[in-house]
């Protein structure tokens, strides 16, 4: 993770590098700084916390220059100090490096280092990169950049100085993002596009294996034996207001609000006159996919939540057998997988390290993957031989949302397109179900008018400490996503269940007072849940139910109920993932938290 900025030009490095971290804050904020060359000398200011502390430092003491490295941290090696942020600095203060990702083989490297007398003043990985270089140093940042990158094993993004070539900043990929912005006499690069898109529009996304020297008039891509190479950059269409937060308090709230428009928006691009269109990322032929055996879908967190209620619909409207799986289990299972198979990668960024890696996994095995991604031009996007893209635009609260409401209506409309393909529904369902989607963004404006409900139940249950989120069918994974939401924000402890299986021991818990958040919507399993609610209730559990319009049972067996308008059963997690997001939201909020940046989180995972 960590967020990597840098610059070369003539504005002033404060500001520029300062502004950048901030929009790269999501990607971890546990720590930062920032480097430049003043006067022929290293100056270097880092601190712990988050990104105000560096703020107040550089007023107090500003950096100047022409070319700067600047970095947000979410500790993998070492904890969060002064000491282990970054820039990271050789033994002569010469050279200055800024890193997101992980060397794997830090420690052998260490080791050798210090028998050549180096010394470390820091825990991180990060530090052997700044010795190496200067071990390697003969006068040319580049050619020393390159010998030490060949010596790393890990996966990473790196910029780095030196005093004495102060005109230039050399950055490196291997596996973790990195851009480059070309702007009017100056030179940027970032670890996403937000960072530097106040700059310019014209951007050269990296790959792995590249390195560049940018300087503030050029910008010159090698591979990695250092062979010039060409690049092609690509304008960004999409506008910098989407990335404020507006009236909103949070960017989260922002987010929720945004997903009825998210939805409506997919839904107009997706079908066209009645028909499916996935995009123009999406490369298989009807011949691809009509004779799938298996669908094996694999990612990480909310984006798993999305993909398992893909596996119901894969399994419904398509009849094909679908499994799903987290993808750091996924990837070192040796999963048996036929020729058939089709995987799909679900990530809102793209960049996730476990999902990028279950997706090679998958490629070695030659079967055909897909991802449905929101960043585009991501890693995991490239990689995959087609992409349906989430259109969610950029989501920076930490908690998914609006991403995840919108994999959902990718996977729903993916699952029709098959069932499309093999016959296995009637047209006329095919037709009725896409008719059923054209209603839901109103329904889920009905639901966000009524956003002070669930305020006032987030009121009742602020301190309440440990909550019990239950669902059956394919609203089993909006209790995992429930439960996920407001344990991550709030750090109010939670758990999903499947509501069949709180019998078989989760039941142990229920005392007087647990909260047990209760999914029952019109459903197939509608009788069974309001069982499940008797079972709990009757144990002293005080009952929130998210029900359907009309219900008039729910209420005599709830204690709080969130009506919602009814839907089909397998469109119902996005509307229900609604009144979740926002107890989640107004919980946090109840208590004090940094909503948009709780505590060891960060939004992307490009670490294992
Ligand atoms: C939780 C959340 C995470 C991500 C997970 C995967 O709100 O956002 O659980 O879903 O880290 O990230 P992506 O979707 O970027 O692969």
């Amino acid at each position: 993770m960590c967020g990597i900025m840098a610059y070369v030009g003539d504005k002033d490095l404060n500001s520029v590098l300062m502004a950048g971290l901030w929009r790269l804050e999501y990607r971890g904020y546990d720590s930062s700084g920032v480097a430049s060359i003043m006067d022929g000398e290293l100056e270097v200011r880092k601190a712990l916390g988050r990104l105000m502390v560096l703020q107040d430092i550089l007023s107090d003491r500003p950096i100047g220059g022409g070319a700067g490295i600047g970095h947000t941290r979410w500790a993998t090696h070492g904890e969060p100090s002064d000491q282990n942020a970054h820039p990271q600095v050789d033994c002569s203060g010469k050279i200055a490096v800024v890193h997101n990702g992980i060397i794997e083989n830090h420690y052998s490297l260490k080791e050798e280092l210090i028998k050549n007398k180096h010394i470390f003043q820091s825990n991180t990985d990060t530090e052997v990169i700044a010795h190496l270089i200067e071990e390697n140093y003969n006068g040319d940042l580049k050619e020393s950049v390159l010998k030490s990158v060949s010596k790393l094993r890990g996966s990473f993004a790196i910029a780095v100085i030196v005093s004495s070539e102060p005109d230039r900043i050399v950055i490196y990929r291997e596996g973790s993002p990195l851009i480059v912005g070309l702007g009017n006499n100056e030179s940027l690069a970032a670890s996403d596009i937000p960072a530097i898109i106040d700059h310019t529009r014209r951007v050269i996304i990296m790959s792995d294996g590249e390195l560049a020297v940018l300087r503030k008039d050029s910008v010159e891509f090698y591979d990695k034996e250092g062979k010039r190479i060409e690049k092609k950059e690509k304008e960004i269409k999409w506008s910098p207001t989407s990335l404020d937060k507006g009236e909103y308090a949070h960017y989260m709230l922002k987010e929720i609000y945004e997903q009825p428009e998210v939805i409506e928006r997919n839904i107009a691009l997706r079908i066209e006159d009645g028909e499916f269109n996935l995009g123009e990322s999406f490369h298989f032929s009807p011949h691809d996919l009509a004779h799938l055996t298996d669908i094996v879908i694999q990612a990480c967190g909310t984006s798993w939540h999305a993909g398992y209620i893909g596996k119901y619909l894969f399994e419904e409207f398509a009849r094909i057998h679908t499994e799903v799986d987290i993808s750091s289990e996924f990837r070192y299972r040796n999963p048996v997988m036929g020729g058939e198979t089709l995987v799909i990668a679900v990530s809102q960024s793209g960049e996730t390290a476990d999902t990028l890696a279950g997706l090679r996994e998958a490629k070695a095995k030659f079967l055909k993957v897909l991802s449905i991604v929101n960043v585009r031009g991501s890693t995991i996007a490239r990689e995959s031989e087609s992409t349906v893209y989430i259109n969610a635009g950029p989501e920076i609260g930490v908690a998914s949302t609006k991403a995840y409401t919108s994999q959902i209506l990718q996977l729903y409309l993916m699952a029709l397109y098959l069932s499309k393909l093999r016959w296995a529904l009637e047209a006329s369902s095919i037709d009725e179900k896409l008719k059923g989607l054209i209603e839901i963004p109103k329904k889920m404006r009905t639901i966000l008018n009524k956003a002070d409900s669930i305020k006032q139940i987030a009121e009742k249950f602020k301190d309440s400490r440990d909550f019990m989120f239950i669902g059956r069918g394919i609203n089993y994974p909006s209790a995992l996503e429930g439960a996920l939401k407001l344990k991550e924000i709030s750090y109010i402890h939670a758990t999903g269940y499947p509501a069949g299986e709180m019998k078989h021991g989760p039941i142990a818990l229920i005392d007087k007072n647990s909260p047990v958040v209760a999914i029952a919507t019109q459903s197939s399993v509608y009788e069974k849940m309001l069982s499940n609610i008797e079972e709990v209730r009757s144990r002293g559990a005080r009952i929130i139910s998210i029900a359907t319009e009309g219900d008039k049972r729910i209420k005599d067996i709830s204690d709080e109920v969130f009506y919602i308008p009814p839907c089909g059963e397998n469109v119902s997690p996005i509307l229900v993932a609604l009144p979740l997001q926002l107890l989640a939201y107004y919980s946090a909020v109840l208590n004090k938290r940094d909503v948009d940046r709780p505590r060891n989180l960060a939004k992307s995972v490009t670490v294992e």
